[in-house]
């Protein structure tokens, strides 16, 4: 499993030679997010081409106007190599995405697996403008727009501590909350694809006041709905896929996952060493939590029944978690 919550930093080295983070204003988890999302709007729901099939990551799919910036290669850098002949990148790319949103405070979002790599790029597609609409919200509640990017929408903010001039989309860009809504609403958001000086890139502005400003409205109203209808439009996102393609049912984390287990026999003081890690899943942080691993009877014994024991135990141990 990925971690999908930490920013990217440039580290310098300060004058006493120790080395120093610098915040850049950019962050992993947008470009996540938006690369799945620019994976996926190559469908055509006409002939049900195109979807997430991780085609984003060809060059000529890259070098389109729309597709602009350095976040999908960050992206496709950090998510093809979890990737490997079980998992396809589109299905790293989706599971990205959700970790994504989920570790920046948004909903929990349905996962299936079974999404399959295209091999050569997609034509451009398209969804419906009422889908964009809550789409382009709950997409733009994270990140920005990058001045390198887009020079002519963010200019040099000469800011230490946004190196990379991120212009942000709300208040809150690193967490899932609807101040997209409530900021455009009020009147107070500096989002720069709706209070941008050309008029031309001002895209946010014209896609929530498509329809009169009606969704953006009820997001602004109810933090719980812009909660509930992203959960349900990442999914459908996510979960278009070119004809053909059968997803798995939804599959949910184990709450309990051992990993990288290794049982090591050292010949020379003829013992056994048990070493690894636990994964638990959706359970609060705790560093003094006690990991309790008990041997089960039997399991793994490769004794016959009732034979007598010589030497040390080797049953394998099983892992119970103690809170
Ligand atoms: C027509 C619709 C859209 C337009 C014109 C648009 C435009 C943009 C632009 C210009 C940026 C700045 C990129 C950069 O500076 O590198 C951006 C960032 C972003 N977009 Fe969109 N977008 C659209 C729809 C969406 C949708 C549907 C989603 C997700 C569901 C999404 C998610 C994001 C995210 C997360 C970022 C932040 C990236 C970062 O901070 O690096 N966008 N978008």
């Amino acid at each position: 499993m990925v971690n999908a919550s930490y920013m990217i930093h440039v580290t310098v080295v300060n004058a006493q030679g120790q080395f120093i983070l610098r915040p850049t204003g950019t962050r992993f988890t947008p470009h996540w997010i938006r690369t799945a999302y620019h994976d996926m709007a190559t469908h055509d729901i006409t002939d049900g081409t195109g979807g997430m099939d991780a085609s984003i990551r060809f060059a000529e799919e890259q070098a389109r106007p729309e597709n602009a910036g350095d976040g999908f290669s960050n992206t496709l850098n950090v998510l093809e190599a979890v990737s490997s002949r079980y998992v396809s990148i589109a299905d790293a790319l989706a599971l990205g995405a959700i970790m994504a949103v989920e570790n920046c405070g948004g909903p929990e979002i349905a996962f299936r697996g079974g999404r399959v790599d295209a091999a050569v790029p997609n034509q451009p597609g398209g969804f419906t403008q009422e889908e964009m609409i809550g789409l382009v919200a709950c997409g733009h509640t994270f990140g920005g727009v990058q001045h390198a990017t887009f020079p002519t929408i963010v200019p040099d903010l000469q800011d230490p501590n946004n190196v990379d001039s991120v212009a942000h989309f709300d208040t809150t860009n690193t967490h899932f909350d609807n101040n997209v809504a409530t900021e455009y609403i009020s009147g107070t958001t500096q989002n720069p694809l709706v209070v941008g000086l050309n008029e031309t890139t001002n895209s946010d502005k014209r896609i929530f006041g498509s329809d009169g400003n009606a969704t953006m409205e009820t997001f602004a109203q109810s933090s719980d709905l812009f909660a509930s209808t992203c959960a349900n439009l990442f999914a459908r996102m996510l979960d278009t896929v070119p004809n053909g393609v059968q997803l798995t049912e939804v599959i949910t984390p184990l709450p309990v996952k051992p990993n990288t287990i290794k049982l090591i026999y050292d010949a020379t003081t003829e013992t056994i060493a048990f070493s690894g890690e636990v994964r638990l899943w959706d359970v609060p942080a705790n560093l003094s939590r006690v990991l309790v691993f008990c041997a089960d009877g039997g399991y793994g014994d490769v004794r016959r029944r009732g034979a007598k024991r010589r030497g040390p135990d080797t049953r394998i141990p099983r892992a119970d978690v103690a809170r």
